[in-house]
């Protein structure tokens, strides 16, 4: 018999972290369902105390997943559980995860507490959070660059005080795979009361080393890891889920654990944050990458037809890549729309939102002939992206691109729902849609990243595009879906704009 290896997804909440990657409360809701979905163990949806956006997410999340725990990340402080208990309360299983810095330079530079004073803060932490739930986690921020003894002794009067999970992570990205295992292994050997408690590891991937490491602290006793969907995380993000439950099933020789993760929505969860995010998975990306199982060289090519083995140790089905097939067509009715949106997870608010899709599906059918799920997903996502409401919108694009002319824009928009005029000139049609966007909403925000996707293949494919602003220490990003990538270059613009419009989160690697 294995044990069971908790798998902790975090792209809600250290995943979020990522610059530019905050979701809505809608994205949020279809990540979750996607992750519940594919069988996570735990969801942490997020930082309560943040803002009440996040608050609002995190119970809203809490309300409709039924087969993970939720669990909201809080700091040491009071305000903070408390905010986390009571966005978890709907949950059928909730968590609560609370922190505290253990590293000298943390601890001195960053809380200006005495090691005395974060010991008795984190106990208190504990105590507030089993007020509310049995389920309580307790991580050392900065693990990695702390002193051992003192790890010892916060671990110790937190499993005293009821924590459940004890999380060591390497917040920094600093360790190495052999490093990592030691110091798991000194931990369960030496924390009086270990044996009670499951023991997580959370690594980031500064030095290219999250998954490498997790894996080694699961080789030592770990029994959770925390990682992300791509990988998605602070800085270089977190360990990625996919690798990791990828490692463990695939080298089921080595490892003494098994997940309980359905391996066939791996694809499907990581294009669905991609498209989200606005992160694009890079096409060499392990298990995710659209090269994964690409065999390029002839040798390679002959070998995999006459014994797939030969050069393949996982199949692409197992993980989800059979599923972007054909699915619909112009003839598509709006039941086989509706079942077609809940076999991928997608629940639209009510008939009126099903209708204005099936308008918008077949729209789109009418342009392109074969509609795969990726259409479907860009569709709705595009969708959320547009809804009423919002302070921008587009309502009509013309633009001029001549050979030996100037391009240039004319755009109807609504502004807070008010029809408005715009024109502008640029470099390219593109650069002339944004200089007359610019020209209405005067953001003075700076343009970081622009980047075209072909959704699907074929010169019909609708393009994903990105866009991501900065602002006053700011950063969103924009997604549009359209087969004109012209006008799914104005959707990203505008989406990013009415991001910027969202009052701001706090930070939660900030102080207790
Ligand atoms: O990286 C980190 O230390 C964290 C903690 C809050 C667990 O994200
Ligand atoms: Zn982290």
């Amino acid at each position: 018999m294995k044990d069971h290896l908790v798998i902790f997804d975090t792209t809600l909440r250290d995943g979020e972290q990522s610059p530019g990657a905050s979701m809505t409360k809608e994205e949020k809701l279809r990540v979750a369902r996607q992750l519940e979905r594919m069988q996570v163990d735990v969801i942490e949806a997020g930082f309560a105390a943040a803002s009440p956006g996040d608050f609002d997410a995190i119970k809203s999340i809490a309300t409709i997943v039924r087969a993970s725990t939720v669990c909201s990340l809080a700091r040491s402080n009071e305000n903070d559980i408390r905010r986390a208990g009571e966005a978890i309360k709907p949950a059928a299983r909730g968590r609560i995860h609370t922190f505290i810095a253990t590293s000298p330079i943390h601890m001195e530079k960053k809380l200006r507490m005495t090691p005395d004073q974060v010991v008795e803060s984190a106990v208190r932490a504990v105590h507030w959070a089993r007020e509310y739930t049995d389920d309580v986690e307790f991580s050392a921020e900065d693990a990695v660059r702390s002193d051992v003894d003192f790890l010892c002794r916060v671990f110790e009067a937190v499993i005293k005080a009821g924590a459940r999970t004890i999380n060591v992570p390497d917040t920094v990205g600093y360790s190495i795979p052999s490093v990592w295992g030691d110091l798991m292994r000194t931990l369960i050997e030496r924390v009086p009361g270990a044996g009670q408690v499951v023991w997580s590891t959370h690594c980031h991937n500064d030095l290219g080393m999250a998954v490498a490491n997790s894996l080694s602290a699961v080789l030592a006793g770990a029994r959770q890891v925390e990682c992300t969907i791509n990988g998605l995380g602070e800085r270089a993000g977190n360990a990625s889920l996919e690798e990791v439950v990828m490692a463990v099933r695939t080298r089921a020789d080595l490892f003494p654990v098994e997940t309980r993760i359905d391996t066939t929505q791996i694809v499907p969860a990581s294009k669905l944050v991609s498209q989200i995010t606005g992160y694009p998975v890079q096409p060499n990306k392990a298990v995710v990458g659209a090269n994964a199982f690409a065999h390029e060289s002839g040798i390679h090519q002959d070998g995999v037809l006459k014994h797939r083995e030969t050069y393949e140790i996982m199949r692409a089905e197992d993980v989800g890549w059979a599923q972007n097939k054909l699915v619909l067509g112009k003839h598509s009715g709006r039941n086989a729309f509706k079942s077609r949106l809940s076999a991928l997870g997608i629940v639209l608010d009510g008939e009126e939102a099903l209708n204005v899709a099936f308008a918008r599906f077949k729209e789109l059918a009418d342009k392109k002939h074969e509609i795969f799920d990726a259409d479907l997903q860009a569709l709705v996502s595009d969708e959320e992206f547009t809804q009423d409401g919002e302070y921008y919108k587009l309502v009509y694009s013309r633009v001029c691109s001549e050979t030996g002319e100037t391009p240039a824009s004319s755009l109807t928009l609504t502004v807070d729902g008010v029809e408005t005029k715009a024109a502008g000139v640029g470099s390219g049609p593109v650069d002339a849609t944004f200089k007359a966007i610019e020209s209405v909403a005067g953001s003075g925000a700076q343009l970081l990243l622009y980047s075209v996707n072909a959704i699907t293949t074929g010169t019909d494919a609708q393009g994903e595009v990105t866009v991501r602003l900065g602002k006053d220490g700011r950063i969103v990003n924009g997604n549009g879906a359209d087969t004109d990538i012209v006008i799914a270059s104005a959707k990203a613009y505008l989406n990013a704009l009415n991001k910027l419009q969202a009052p701001d989160r706090v930070d939660p690697q900030g102080d207790v």
